[in-house]
């Protein structure tokens, strides 16, 4: 049998796109491996955001020129191709880089992938075009087994913050249709996926067609799937502050099954730095919409990103942003240091930040957010949660899940708890993890 082997690099959204990759992959005959020197077609799922996320993939090519050497010599055709943001960004200039590549697909056309690993045999080609036609119509039903599972229900991004290539990478805002998403949620619960999380590059900004003809909001969209029987657990995540409306704000206090978990980014604490990204929304709005999602949801785990060393950001626009984490309190966070784009109008600054100063900015902050984080886990011992069990830990007799909010626990119980919701009392915190055991009356649903 065929084998294919698909690597995401990146957001969710790319996870995403990598598991629909495997399935069109899968109903031309291939199965997925994990191990790729047996694997016919290599995918490598890229992404583009950061320099260093760019530059992974040449490194990784190089390696699959090796490999692919070697396999060639016993016999053995393997198709290299280039998916995601990279592909998107740099299109044909991959394939002048890097002579090993046989295939580049854009994150729009990868249902094409059939096709063009087919003509790759004649010609190397490059697809990276915005097709009219919707790839979800032509991809094959979703096989997957996972306890919590993403479904992707909007994509792109309008907002052109000054350093991001998402806008350029993934193209407008476009939302799928109310009845696709149910149909495919509803195939995953049937598969096992007790936990859904709707995710797009500006979820909360998703406007799909509703059932009634009329355009449907991310909170109507919620309510539609938390219907469906064996569905216990919603999230969404990512979401941009201007779009965080009353409705949904509501939604974190009415819809039972959407966990008390938000990812907001903020980027920044200081206004002149937000402004210069163009992030269309200032500190005090950000601590105003926190305080009525507080009042909604009070246990709501708050979570963000945050930019360092945006050109032009001075000492006391550092201070105002930690000021600003310190005033606020994160349950956890993202801090990334700023990576010039090709093509982001940041880039083309003089004004940059040097890399000691970045490199200084980011322990700093990164201390400032991981003692919120210690002090929030730390706050849950003692207590009883309620575990989605997700799968089997690392050493036998172990089973992990997650809480309502997004916390990753360890527990000893059979892995006959996968799929289930336990209420498992915490014991202890690890730097990452929790640890707890299963309290009395343990099954709360199936
Ligand atoms: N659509 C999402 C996420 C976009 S990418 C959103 O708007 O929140 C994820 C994160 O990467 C961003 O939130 C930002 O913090 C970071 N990021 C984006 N471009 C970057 C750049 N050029 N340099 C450093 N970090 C960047
Ligand atoms: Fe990038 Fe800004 Fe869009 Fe997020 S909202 S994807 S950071 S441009
Ligand atoms: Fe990266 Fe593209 Fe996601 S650039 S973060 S894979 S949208």
């Amino acid at each position: 049998m065929k084998k294919a082997f698909v690597k995401s690099y990146g957001c969710q959204m790319n996870a995403y796109d990598a598991a629909r990759m495997a399935d069109v992959l899968g109903a031309e005959g291939y199965a997925a491996t994990d191990r790729v020197e047996e694997a016919d077609v290599v995918v490598l799922n890229t992404c583009h955001i950061r320099e260093k996320a760019a530059d992974k993939v040449y490194s990784e090519l190089g390696r699959l020129r090796v490999l692919k050497a070697a396999r060639q010599q016993a016999g053995h055709d393997t198709r290299i191709v280039v998916a995601g943001c990279v592909a998107q960004a740099e299109g044909a200039e991959i394939l002048a880089r890097a002579p090993t590549v046989d295939v580049v697909v854009g994150p729009q056309s990868y249902h094409n992938l059939p096709a063009l690993l087919a003509s790759s045999h004649t010609k190397r080609v490059v697809d990276t075009a915005f097709p009219a036609e919707d790839k979800f119509d032509h991809l094959p039903a979703r096989r997957t087994g996972a306890v919590s599972s993403f479904l992707t229900v909007q994509e792109g991004c309008d907002k052109f913050c000054a350093f991001c290539v998402v806008p350029y990478t993934r193209g407008a805002e476009v939302s799928r249709s109310v009845a696709a998403i149910r149909a495919e949620a509803e195939a995953l619960v049937r598969g096992g996926t007790r936990e859904i999380t709707l995710i797009g590059q500006n979820v909360n900004a998703y406007h799909g067609a509703g059932p009634d003809g009329l355009i449907a909001t991310l909170p109507a969209l919620m309510r539609e799937l938390a219907t469906i029987p064996g569905l216990l657990r919603l999230r969404y995540t990512t979401s941009h502050p201007n779009d965080m409306d009353e409705d949904l704000i509501r939604a974190h206090a009415e819809i039972t099954a959407l966990m008390p978990y938000l990812h907001l980014p903020v980027q920044s604490g200081s206004d002149r730095v937000l402004k210069a990204m163009n992030r269309k929304h200032d500190g005090e709005t950000y601590r105003r919409l926190i305080a009525r999602v507080r009042e909604a949801r009070p246990d709501i785990a708050l979570s963000s990103d945050f930019i360092v060393g945006f050109p032009g950001e001075t000492d006391a626009d550092f201070d105002d942003t930690m000021r600003f984490v310190a005033k606020i309190g994160f349950a956890s966070a993202y801090t990334f240091k700023y990576s010039p784009r090709p093509g982001t109008p940041a880039a083309e600054r003089d004004d940059a930040v040097p890399e000691a100063v970045k490199s200084e900015r980011l322990a700093a902050l990164q201390g400032l957010l991981d003692a919120q984080r210690f002090a929030y886990n730390a706050d849950f011992v003692g207590s009883v949660v309620e575990v989605l069990v997700e799968k089997t830990g690392r050493d036998s007799g172990q089973v992990v899940g997650k809480t309502p909010h997004l916390l990753t626990v360890q527990i000893d119980g059979p892995p006959s708890l996968i799929g289930t919701l336990v209420r498992v009392r915490i014991v202890r915190t690890g730097s990452n993890t929790l640890f707890g055991e299963i309290a009395a009356d343990a099954a709360v649903a199936a």
